[in-house]
């Protein structure tokens, strides 16, 4: 047991039976993920083979890029259950959204309710420019209606690196945070993957997520990790579990 969280593992070694993904962009041309009903087959059908045994996905709502609605999103996961009946039912596909905290976002929260992963917890993520300017009183509002906050990969916001204070504040207010699985091996460089090693280190990360696009991210699951201690990220693989509803 010791010998297996000192060695290094290749990150898909790590992925649990029944693994619950609650962050992905699989629903084809609705966002910069799947681009073709294709991409949608090859990527759920590498997933499965990796061994996830459920997946939430999460395409974007992000205005003026990805602009889309609550009935986009879901009539177009009604497409995908349609195109791919089989293969939608063996990794019990679900959906929500992952939605970018914005200058809109406020409006949004008070006039609709969020597609979220399940019950109240809501997807959600910043620019990766810089943390919108009302950024805390977004996720006021948030709370105030009643929502879990799920923050999508904070070891990406290269703004808060060097000031790694701010995660606790985030954490103090009722931020949740999803990791990102590529993170960890270096993916994105090795400044997030330090983050990412400090995060899990300081038990700040509640969740994991594949945040899936492309191939290049199914074939990243076959590296090896970059950070020492694996026990905190196989602790937050199987937190997951919470949303196998
Ligand atoms: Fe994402």
């Amino acid at each position: 047991m010791i010998s297996f969280f000192k060695s290094k593992a290749f990150l898909k070694d790590l992925i649990p039976t029944g693994f619950v993904d609650i962050h992905s962009h699989l629903l084809f041309g609705i966002d910069d993920g799947a681009k073709t009903s294709e991409d949608t087959k090859f990527l759920l059908e590498s997933m499965l083979a990796l061994g996830f045994g459920k997946i939430i996905t999460t395409p974007h709502t992000t205005p003026y890029i990805w602009d889309n609605t609550k009935d986009m999103i879901v009539d177009k996961y009604e497409e995908v259950k349609v195109v791919l009946p089989e293969l939608t039912q063996s990794v019990s596909l679900r959906v929500a959204s992952e939605y970018l905290m914005d200058d809109s976002f406020s409006q949004r929260i008070q006039s609709e309710r969020l597609l979220t992963l399940q019950g109240d917890y809501v997807l959600v993520e910043m620019s990766y420019i810089n943390p919108p300017i009302q950024l805390f009183d977004i996720l006021f509002e948030l709370k105030s209606a009643g929502y879990q906050i799920v923050l999508a990969h904070p070891e990406r916001y290269n703004f808060y690196h060097n000031n790694l204070e701010i995660y606790k504040k985030l954490k103090k207010v009722g931020c949740l945070f999803q990791l990102n699985l590529l993170s960890v091996t270096g993916y994105y460089g090795s400044k997030v993957a330090e983050t990412a090693e400090y995060l899990l280190k300081s038990a700040m990360i509640d969740f994991v997520g594949s945040d899936i696009h492309h191939s290049n991210h199914i074939k990243g699951f076959e590296s090896k990790l970059k950070i020492k201690d694996k026990l905190p990220l196989v602790e937050a693989f199987a937190a997951n579990k919470i949303f196998d509803i």
